[in-house]
């Protein structure tokens, strides 16, 4: 077998890349208020905002669009959805709905009062955000080799078993459900072991709670215990998604992730009671139980990408993608959450410009230099997305601030991805010349949105009065 690796599909349609000078990209990101979300996507060379909706459909998934079923209720694309997500999801109810927070805050609003407590091994904002909406408190609980981005562990989206439990013991009454990110999307994209999935829904049965399973990046976590986990290598991804899912009692899901599609979420569940109840409410919010918000057309094409997403010569080139980029910029000292992620790869900010402080906004201002020096868009995930300012003034930070380089799925080639780590090394050789930022406008909540920043002046002290706006 030849070493190397190379994308497993052909290119048929091409979208052109408009380039743009550092000049021209300098006034666009200050006209953009220095939050690269508030670009125009154009202006962005190479766009790792995220993997969520940015997928290539293949030539069966533009196919399947063409067969959509249109009809409001009993379309014939939900019937081709229900069947493949039952297999796969092991769950006998599949409820569409337009993208994942859509079926958080269906699910949420139905289950989550004022004050509940809802344990994750790492909730992403939009979950921490509809836990708080309903007057929900989410929390973490990862092991504590996760919180340490140097720190080697097969495994590093592991719910914490003793924090859940000591929870638990103390705390039943408030915790209405219990959630497992897989793979663990703001850790750094790190899988959970089926050992660890057996280990939570053990604590869930023994103190009688459900275990939701916010599955946005199965098929990745299905393959990385299939290269990792001592005992699964036989394993097909496909019989080890379907064994994760059989110790879930619900399951919520984004399409825009592993089906390839790019648009869509499911709700999976057996409980019947609750599937009434979330129907009825699916219907008042997104549509009937046979659409959910979406049009026939989308669900046909993530029927079809559910059936592509666990081919396993598609897994191994997505999976090597991220550890190819992650090897070269280890190699070149760039510090990056250690192993690999499934869809993207972190910067470990604190130790890539440790000169700025967290109140410098160190991630903004990595986000901004490589959009500005080589068109790249990343999204900051630390200070900014998860800190917040406490009552009493102080600052609350996140116990890893990270900036993420997520992979659209089958969209970029190896030179990209080079190019981008080329870049990445470049900006770390000349770190010490980034300067920081401050919030101009600090939106209320999932910060990164929504804010603006303001560059801090050179050569002067942090005062406020000092600074540009
Ligand atoms: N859960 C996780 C783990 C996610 O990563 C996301 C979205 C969602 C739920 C919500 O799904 O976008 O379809 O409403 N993550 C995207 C990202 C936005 O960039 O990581 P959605």
């Amino acid at each position: 077998m030849s070493e190397i690796l190379f994308e497993p599909f052909r290119i048929k349609v091409v979208e052109p890349i408009k380039m743009s000078t550092r000049e021209e990209r300098e006034i666009f990101i200050r006209e953009a208020g220095y939050n690269v979300f508030n670009l125009r996507a154009e202006d962005v060379l190479i766009d790792l905002l995220t993997d969520s909706g940015t997928s290539a459909m293949s030539q069966e998934q533009w196919a399947a669009l063409q067969t959509g079923d249109e009809s409001y209720a009993g379309s014939k694309s939900f019937f081709a959805l229900e069947s493949i997500a039952k297999e796969i999801f092991q769950k006998h109810t599949i409820i569409p709905v337009h993208q994942g927070r859509a079926g958080e805050h269906l699910v949420f609003s139905t289950l989550v009062s004022e004050g509940d407590i809802v344990p994750s091994n790492s909730h992403f904002d939009t979950t921490a955000a509809n836990v708080a909406d309903n007057g929900g408190n989410p929390v973490n609980f990862q092991i504590e080799e996760a919180l340490d981005a140097s720190c080697w562990h097969p495994f590093k989206g592991n719910m914490n078993i003793e924090k859940l439990e000591k929870l638990l013991e103390t705390e039943s009454e408030k915790v209405p459900f219990v959630v497992l990110t897989i793979t663990n999307n703001a850790g750094g994209g790190q899988p959970v072991s089926l050992a660890n999935v057996k280990q939570v829904a053990d604590v869930c049965e023994k103190f009688d709670k459900p275990l939701l399973i916010d599955a946005c990046r199965f098929a990745e976590n299905a393959y990385f215990i299939k290269k990792r986990e001592e005992g699964y290598s036989d394993w097909s991804a496909k019989e080890i998604a379907q064994e994760v899912f059989r110790y879930a009692s619900l399951v919520t899901f984004s399409a825009k992730k592993d089906a390839l599609a790019n648009v869509g979420g499911l709700v999976c569940l057996d409980d019947a009671d609750l599937a009434e109840k979330l129907k009825n409410r699916l219907i008042v919010t997104e549509g009937f139980p046979t659409y959910g918000g979406l049009a026939g057309r989308d669900l046909a094409a993530i029927a079809q990408g559910l059936k592509e997403v666990l081919d396993e010569n598609y897994l191994r080139y997505r999976l090597r993608t991220i550890e190819w980029m992650v090897e070269r910029l280890v190699d070149n000292g760039v510090p990056v959450v250690v192993p690999a992620g499934g869809h993207a790869f972190y910067l470990d900010v604190a130790r890539f410009l440790p000169h700025l402080s967290a109140e410098q906004l160190p991630g903004i201002a990595i986000v901004v230099e490589l959009y500005v020096r080589g068109g790249i868009r990343a999204v900051e995930l630390g200070h900014v997305a998860f800190g917040k300012q406490l009552d009493s003034g102080c600052d609350m930070h996140p116990r890893l601030d990270l900036v993420r380089f997520a992979m659209p799925r089958r969209v970029y080639t190896e030179a990209h991805a080079g190019y981008v780590v080329e870049q990445i090394i470049r900006l770390y050789h000349d770190k010490d010349n980034v300067k920081g930022y401050r919030f101009y406008f600090e939106a209320p909540v999932m910060r990164h949105f929504r804010s603006t920043f303001a560059p801090l002046v050179p050569g002067t002290s942090h005062g406020v009065s000092f600074y540009h706006t």
